[in-house]
């Protein structure tokens, strides 16, 4: 999903400082005011400007505690501000996002966006990076422009497209880099965000004037075009039962249908909504389907313990013996071939 927006003015922001009018004691004045932020003038360099090594004590301390990660029951989470977001960083995980990234491909035919991005030295930001996969082909499908991809954890690789550039940060706060982009990309974000209209708004606030943004996600709910679905479905269960899980910490776990509403209520024009179907398990005849299909189904049978293991623990009091044995279950019952589910994309 694509929009194009008009100018927007940029709002400004001031920061409002008192220091001590004594030279004597150096010291800034303590003042009661919270909104009142007090210059620390006790500093070693003669500089004007904050030395390297000033700086270095604040990234590299930084860098650290981002990656001091949470693990839980075997798998690895984030740590930057951290239990904002359910599921696991670890080499599994990394693994599977990146069959997501490879099966989209297959859906898009190859195309890295649908927005008609075009021209030199674009500035682009992909939110939630993930592995930063896109974000890296895109440096080089675009060489001569800019590529920023922002996450939680900082799992993309160092050795990048030298413009390709990674960094930390919670997307549901102000951005860190508030300069505006060309295009925004935000693929696979469910279960991830509270407040969805504010994130639409802040990717309208930060593009350019006639800039893009596109939107990717899901809508899982189980669909069949022969009602070969049975009450029992696992799969079913386990999407129903995560659904609440995000629900209690107010994550929506299928923005897909809900992405055009607040695209147009945040101002966007010139927008374009697709659905596109993405079968699961080996069963649909054309040949192309049928490896989406297969894609689909290892992120059941790969992923399954990715999606709930911390959700469900942690939101739906279940051990993780019970876990790993409805695991079984949904594993088992995305490659029933009789079932001919469908998801929304
Ligand atoms: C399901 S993954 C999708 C990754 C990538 N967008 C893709 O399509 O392959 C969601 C990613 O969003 C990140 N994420 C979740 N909440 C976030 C937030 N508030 N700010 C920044 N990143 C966030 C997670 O760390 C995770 O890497």
């Amino acid at each position: 999903m694509d929009g194009e927006l008009p100018a927007e003015p940029v709002a400004e922001v001031g920061i409002a400082t008192e220091v001590a009018d004594s030279p004597q004691s150096a010291v800034a004045v303590i003042t009661e005011d919270p909104s009142i932020v007090v210059v620390d003038v006790q500093s070693d360099s003669d500089s004007a400007y904050y030395t390297g090594d000033e700086q270095s004590q604040y990234r590299e301390s930084f860098l650290s505690s981002v990656r001091e990660y949470r693990f839980e029951h075997g798998r690895r989470y984030h740590s930057y501000h951290s239990g904002s977001y359910q599921f696991p960083n670890d080499d599994n995980e990394q693994d599977r996002l990146d069959m997501f990234h490879h099966m989209l491909l297959l859906v898009t035919r190859d195309q890295l966006h649908l927005a008609p991005i075009k021209g030199d030295d674009l500035r682009i930001l992909d939110v939630g990076t993930g592995t930063g996969i896109w974000a890296i082909q895109m440096g080089d499908a675009f060489p001569s422009a800019q590529i920023f991809g922002n996450d939680l954890s900082p799992i993309q690789p160092t050795w990048t497209p030298p413009n390709v550039h990674f960094l930390v940060d919670d997307v549901e706060q102000e951005w860190a880099d508030l300069q505006p982009y060309d295009y925004i990309h935000v693929r696979y974000m469910a279960a991830s965000i509270k407040d969805w209209p504010s994130l639409v708004k802040q990717c309208f606030d930060n593009l350019k004037p006639g800039g893009w943004v596109e939107f990717q996600d899901f809508d899982t709910t189980c669909r069949s075009q022969d009602d070969s679905i049975p009450d029992n479905y696992h799969v079913a269960e386990m999407l129903s039962l995560l659904r609440g899980a995000c629900d209690k910490i107010e994550r929506r776990l299928d923005p897909g249908p809900h992405l055009e509403g607040w695209v147009r209520d945040a101002g966007f024009e010139n927008i374009t909504h697709k659905v596109i179907p993405l079968p699961l398990g080996l069963w649909p005849k054309d040949k192309k389907m049928k490896e989406i299909g297969a894609y689909m189904m290892f992120q059941y049978t790969e992923g399954v313990e990715a999606f709930i293991l911390s959700p469900f623990t942690r939101l739906l009091g279940w051990t993780k013996a019970q876990v790993e044995e409805f695991s079984e279950k949904v594993q088992r019952d995305a490659q029933d071939r009789r079932i001919h589910t469908v998801h929304n994309l």
